[in-house]
């Protein structure tokens, strides 16, 4: 890889990605990483001026495209339409503007495990076609199939080059921790929080039966290099191979933060599928990829992320005061 670009390059797993390649690139590359203050990606004349803009400065060898409009928790649920306009509409830009300006360059996508149906058996990449992802996720879903759908259209009618990765709940320093984020994020803000506040309890939701599967940010951005570099296939699983409940996570946290508090159910939030996780044979087979972060480092790394940024009196803070005033509204989560 020389020159690179990265859309949503602003984002949780492009910022980490962005500064990996620059690292591991060095000076002999240039790594443009964006976000919607570059570019407004929804639009397409704004979009086709910024890559003819680009293509005229440099060439581009490889475009990761992680640009998307999604919240976890109960968002999702109240605004289908704005996900599928500003999804449908970033996706189809990139796709075109990248084809258009930069046709040799091979593009490496981000999709998400709730594009497969609800059921509690690991989810190999054959289950994509000709499936509904749950209810409400829909539409949310459904852009990143259509995604899918235009990489493989465009490597039939035109040769491009491109792979994508389907990503499991991805976890870690930089990560959202409101409780309203995915799970792990938010039970992590939950005890970071409530051991500083010294709060007697902290409430989890659900049963702590509900099973779900994590990478951490280092793991997934080193997948994305691998798929990148080598990847011949159109579609990936990207996950660990393990699940872990809810009960686990929460009693690893309590332990990892140093809270001395309860831990209190509630099984009266809805919380999703009773069990997601993926099958990641291929990927390993095919790029010999490997998670290299355990869950308690995970955990750790994490923990000591947010506990550093609160020390240090950084925005999160007001972030984590209003979630944990605020009785949560969402009732839904990834
Ligand atoms: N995080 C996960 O657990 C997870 C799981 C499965 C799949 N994924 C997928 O992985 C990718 C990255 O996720 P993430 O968690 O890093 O996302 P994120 O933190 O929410 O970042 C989203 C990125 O998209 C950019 N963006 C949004 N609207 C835009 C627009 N109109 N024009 C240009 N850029 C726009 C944002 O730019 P600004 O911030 O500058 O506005 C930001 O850089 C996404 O495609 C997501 O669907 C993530």
């Amino acid at each position: 890889m020389k020159n690179v670009i990265i859309t949503g390059g602003t984002g949780f797993i492009g910022k980490r990605l962005a500064e990996s390649l620059r690292s591991e690139l060095g000076k002999r590359a240039r790594v443009l990483a964006i976000g919607s203050g570059d570019v407004d990606l929804t639009d397409r004349n704004a979009t086709f001026s910024w890559f003819a803009r680009t293509a005229a400065d440099m060439d581009c060898d490889h475009l990761f495209h992680l640009a998307a409009v999604y919240k976890a928790g109960g968002w999702p649920v109240e605004h289908p339409a704005t996900q599928f306009f500003s999804n449908t509409s970033i996706n189809v830009n990139v796709l075109w503007a990248w084809t258009r300006f930069f046709p040799k360059a091979k593009l490496t996508s981000a999709l998400s495990y709730c594009m497969y149906p609800p059921h509690d058996g690991a989810h190999p990449e054959t289950e994509l076609w000709g499936t509904e992802p749950e209810a409400y996720l829909y539409s949310y879903a459904m852009t990143k199939k259509a995604l899918l759908v235009g990489q493989r259209a465009c490597a039939q009618e035109y040769g491009s080059r491109c792979t994508s990765l389907v990503l499991p709940t991805v976890y870690g320093p930089g990560g959202g921790f409101e409780e309203d984020s995915h799970v792990m994020g938010a039970l992590i803000g939950k005890f970071v929080r409530a051991k500083r506040l010294q709060a007697p309890s902290v409430e989890v939701w659900g049963s702590g039966s509900q099973q779900r599967e994590f990478v951490f940010v280092d793991d997934a951005v080193n997948g994305f290099i691998a798929a990148a570099e080598r990847s011949e296939e159109l579609v990936q699983n990207l996950g660990t191979g393990s699940t872990h409940s809810v009960r686990e996570i929460a009693e690893t946290i309590k332990r990892v933060s140093g809270y001395t508090g309860q831990i209190q159910y509630n099984p009266d939030r809805f919380v999703g599928v009773s069990k997601r996780s993926l099958d990641s044979t291929l990927i390993r087979s095919s790029l010999g990829w490997e998670p290299r972060t355990s869950l308690l480092s995970g955990i750790d790394q994490s923990a000591r992320w947010l506990t550093d940024q609160l020390d240090g009196g950084h925005a999160v803070d007001a972030t984590l005061a209003r979630s944990s005033s605020s009785p949560a509204t969402p009732k839904h989560r990834r």
